[in-house]
């Protein structure tokens, strides 16, 4: 039975069966030229060239026609923080500066709901104007943060992975849980949320500087109770933060042992950053199944370091690529693959325009182990999809112009587009956000004329 709202759209579809990394781009890369999918109660039915899908369509279903536009899998984001909208573009900090004079302070404000729920719209809002429609998201230690981001996510029918933070350690106190009750809220959030409707629940805690050995042992017990449950934590970014874990954890051979003491290596277990890791390090990962999530933009920001995709690869790791917002400076997953290029470039290496759009939809949906529903325009897969324009700006029609392959065009949509180049985003089935009706009230302007810059320069508000 068709569902009001159910549809099908017609556009240049890409997708990937496979990682054209691994298996070539003859098996992995899938693009119809001019494509149908089918999508009823929020689930594709039916994919493949318009001529061959209209002629089996159910009568009177209507056809949205997004010709000459690309419509993929909608884009996954495996690593970004909920209370960090207002720390974005704060200036001149490396991380352990950066979370103690910009990030806590922050973080600490979101104990109160009206904020984390103002937070929770702004931000999933955003990610739906550049076409990103499931994400891993830290919230904060306040139970409140993560109440407040599921019931937004619920109401727009998004599949999201989300957390509770928990530390107890080396924080200020506005944020700090306990193990007892970092535990605790973790069970009952868990109770409140997990597998409720497309949403999940990801033990999180923050990152080994945050938590004590009590903390982290509460992690493994609730890491043991529920086995299939997403861990999400960082390691290795910064190597000051290298130096604090191996002084707090004296016993640990290297950081991630810290956490394969925990229980937490594991599949499902998405490890923000991992940069600085060693050989034994990078074995123990892939051997885990576990997962190291690419943060271009945040580690060029916070002069973090140089990801090594090929490293991760070769050891047998799943990796992801995810703005961290707000270490990150960009929504925009294709800004990410662009500055991802740009990181590897720096190392040596290279991100072909297919394997960057793998990443950013499939191979993303992988390393969250989510890609039983999600990241391939392929019948009983769930109805996320993205509308881009490869022409959304001057300087891209310029560009495209002198466009003459598939990969080229996709290359420059990388480099040169972002939100500008979301035409339509689709939910579950049903369009979440249309750049000709954004739908979304832009945040007040910030009131500059009564800013403290102002006042510190000696001028009068006019
Ligand atoms: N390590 C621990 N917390 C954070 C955070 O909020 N952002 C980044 N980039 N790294 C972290
Ligand atoms: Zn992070």
């Amino acid at each position: 039975m068709r569902r009001p709202g159910d549809t099908a759209l017609r556009a240049r579809l890409l997708w990937f069966d496979a990682d054209p990394a691994e298996e070539g781009e003859a098996r992995a890369v899938r693009y119809v030229e001019d494509g149908i999918v089918l999508i009823e109660n929020g689930v594709i039915r039916d994919v493949g060239d318009a001529a061959a899908v209209l002629r089996r369509l159910p009568p009177d279903t209507p056809v949205v026609d997004h010709r000459p536009h690309l419509m993929m899998p909608g884009f996954i984001d495996p690593h970004l923080h909920l209370p960090q909208t207002q720390v974005i573009a704060s200036y001149g900090a490396e991380l352990m500066e950066w979370l103690a004079k910009y990030t806590f302070p922050e973080e600490s404000r979101y104990g109160d709901p009206a904020v984390a729920e103002a937070a929770a719209r702004f931000l999933l809002d955003e990610l739906l104007a550049n076409g990103t429609t499931t994400a891993g998201v830290y919230c904060t230690s306040h139970p409140q943060s993560v109440d407040a981001f599921f019931a937004e996510a619920e109401r727009r029918s998004l599949r999201m992975v989300a957390g509770k933070v928990m530390m107890d350690s080396n924080a200020p106190e506005a944020l700090r849980d306990t193990a007892a009750t970092g535990y605790q809220q973790s069970q009952d959030l868990i109770g409140r949320w997990h597998g409720k409707g497309r949403l999940d629940y990801a033990i999180t805690p923050r990152f080994a500087p945050t938590s004590s050995e009590a903390q982290l042992e509460a992690c493994e017990t609730l890491a043991a109770e529920y086995p299939e449950m997403h861990v999400q934590t960082h390691l290795s970014e910064n190597v000051a933060e290298i130096a604090f874990v191996r002084q707090a954890f004296p016993w640990s051979k290297d950081y991630t042992e810290v956490y394969e003491r925990y229980g937490l290596v594991r599949p499902k277990a998405m490890f923000g950053h991992c940069i600085h890791l060693s050989d034994r390090e990078r074995g123990a990962l892939g051997v885990a199944g576990a997962t190291a999530v690419f943060c271009p933009t945040s580690n060029l920001f916070l002069g973090s370091g140089l990801f090594d995709l090929a490293g991760m690869r070769a050891a047998g790791i799943l990796a992801g690529i995810a703005t961290d917002i707000g270490g990150g400076t960009s929504y925009s997953m294709l800004r990410t693959a662009a500055e991802g290029y740009k990181v590897l470039a720096l190392n040596g290496q290279r991100l072909p325009a297919f394997e960057a759009f793998h990443m950013l939809t499939a191979g993303n949906a992988a390393a969250m182990g989510l890609d039983n529903r999600i990241g391939r325009i392929a019948p009983g897969m769930e109805a996320d999809l993205v509308v881009l324009d490869s022409q959304a700006t001057a300087a891209m029609r310029r560009r495209m112009e002198r466009v003459e392959t598939l990969e080229e065009e996709l290359f420059a949509l990388i480099v040169l587009g972002d939100e500008r180049s979301t035409v339509a985003t689709y939910v579950d089935g049903r369009r979440a956000y249309d750049r000709h009706s954004p739908g979304r009230s832009l945040p007040p302007r910030a009131d500059l004329a009564a800013s403290p810059a102002r006042a510190n320069r000696g001028e009068a508000p006019q």
